[in-house]
């Protein structure tokens, strides 16, 4: 069979049915992209990396590479209709390649697991927040009170581990009841809902008199401090946020329906996502100034900088309870997204149901997330490469395995699959779809390799830079 004999067989029929419109697709992808890469991870990397020149690379990264690895992901989830791996494997052999492209969606499956072990975990924080914000703990304290309240709590394996078993049961809940029951419902009013507040937020943050400080660290670039491995690490967060280079836009991709547009719906995600984390840094530098904090203090930093913002707001112990709601919703709709890989996997692959399948995943899931837990306490000092089991995990996720995932898509995307297909799916041959293409062919792979490359070191500097 040639390619093209191959390719007329698709598109073919879901075997988990549709999605109920466009915006229901727009919803659920948005959900999965904005979330703790947002408001937790984007401004503490950022602080740890020094600023706007990471910012600058950040932005580069999600529209000259994020955007072409989205729309090759939709594109071959919608042309598979079925879970990443066998998607991958058919596509494959009909595309006249392998059926071992399943292989790639098995690195997502693996990834999506690895993420959430750790995902889930600060999203337990997250909910103990939530409480803590409700009983009125942050009102009127000062940083060293609420820096004392992160310590305690993160120190206390215990208690976060309990906030971790929490949030994995209601992902297992969620996910169990399946695609339309369950996703859809979640992400209509999270993300406006999470837009609204964080404007209110900035509002707060431009009367604190800080907001030059925190607009200038992180708008204004000083590309003379940016290392390599800065650099990798704002790839790999542009991967992280917008939910790529795992599958899971795949996974959602098979369930569109043909006559949407891949390339609006992208877009609509990819803006949505970089507004949510611009919005967050500008708030959490503007009060990092405005308090006197270290932006570079890791990942507790938003959860010491908006409690205290919240605490010393009229009506702030409404706010900040709304607001880590909303982060649990946010971080909730992006978990459904990491565990649905693995759980249609296994579903088809295992024939089991889907209640089965995500309790299964779940509690992998959920026991690998004690790594996670005590890399805050007990294992605090237990360091090997990047240094605790958090960062570890962190590292080869974001940083390793989503951006080599993003090579083997673009490369399957562009390269394996004949042009016929791809256009096809990217409604006909235009000048879009010619930018897609020289992006999805060329700069993407490349440059996502030269990255891989600059940052252990294998490429010797050239002269001057
Ligand atoms: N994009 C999510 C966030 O920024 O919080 C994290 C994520 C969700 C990554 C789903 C990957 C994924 F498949």
């Amino acid at each position: 069979m040639t390619k093209e004999e191959a390719a007329k067989k698709a598109p073919r029929i879901s075997l988990h049915g549709h999605w109920s419109s466009r915006m229901a697709f727009v919803l659920a992808v948005t959900g999965s992209a904005v979330g703790l890469g947002n408001v937790w991870k984007f401004p503490y990397i950022t602080g740890e990396n020094g600023g706007g020149a990471f910012v600058v690379v950040y932005l580069f990264c999600v529209f000259l590479i994020g955007m072409p690895v989205m729309m090759s992901e939709v594109l071959i989830g919608r042309r598979g209709r079925r879970n990443p791996v066998a998607t991958m494997s058919l596509l494959g052999e009909e595309e006249g390649s392998s059926r071992r492209w399943g292989l790639l969606g098995s690195l997502g499956v693996i990834a999506g697991i690895l993420i959430l072990s750790y995902y889930s975990v600060i999203a337990g924080w997250t909910l103990a927040y939530t409480y803590k914000s409700a009983a009125g703990n942050f009102a009127g304290g000062s940083a060293a009170d609420i820096t004392a309240i992160f310590d305690t709590f993160t120190g206390n394996w215990l208690e976060v581990g309990v906030a971790h078993t929490v949030f994995m049961a209601l992902n297992i809940v969620v996910v169990a009841r399946g695609v339309e029951r369950g996703l859809e419902q979640a992400v209509r009013f999270m993300v406006p809902a999470l837009f609204v507040l964080m404007l209110i937020l900035l509002g707060y943050s431009i009367n604190s008199g800080h907001f030059a400080e925190g607009a200038a660290f992180l708008l204004t670039p000083n590309f003379a401090a940016l290392t390599w491995d800065s650099v990798l690490v704002a790839m790999g967060q542009a991967f992280f946020t917008l939910s790529i280079g795992m599958g899971a836009v795949m996974a959602y991709g098979a369930y569109l329906p043909a006559e949407t547009s891949i390339t609006g719906a992208s877009a609509s995600v990819v803006i949505a996502d970089t507004t949510i984390s611009m919005l967050s840094g500008l708030v959490v530098f503007t009060l990092v100034f405005a308090n006197g904090l270290n932006p570079g203090q890791g990942p507790g930093l938003v959860f010491v900088t908006l409690p205290l913002a919240f605490g010393q707001m009229a009506g702030g112990t409404f706010f900040a309870t709304v607001f880590f709601v909303l982060l649990i919703f946010a971080a909730w709709t992006s978990a459904i997204g990491l565990m649905e890989p693995a759980v249609a996997w296994v579903v088809e692959r295992f024939h089991k149901t889907r209640v089965q399948a995500a309790t299964m995943v779940g509690s992998l899931i959920w026991a690998l997330g004690f790594g996670t837990v005590f890399s805050f306490n007990v294992l605090a000092d237990v360091r090997f490469l990047k240094g605790t089991i958090f960062e570890n995990v962190d590292h080869l996720t974001s940083n390793i395995m989503l951006p080599l995932g993003g090579v083997f898509i673009t490369v399957f995307a562009g390269w394996v699959m004949c042009r016929n297909s791809t256009a096809d799916e990217l409604g006909g041959a235009g000048p879009t779809y010619s930018l897609w293409r020289f992006l999805a062919r060329y700069l993407a792979p490349i440059a996502i390799i030269f990255v891989f490359l600059k940052a252990v070191g294998l490429l010797p500097d050239l002269a001057g830079s």
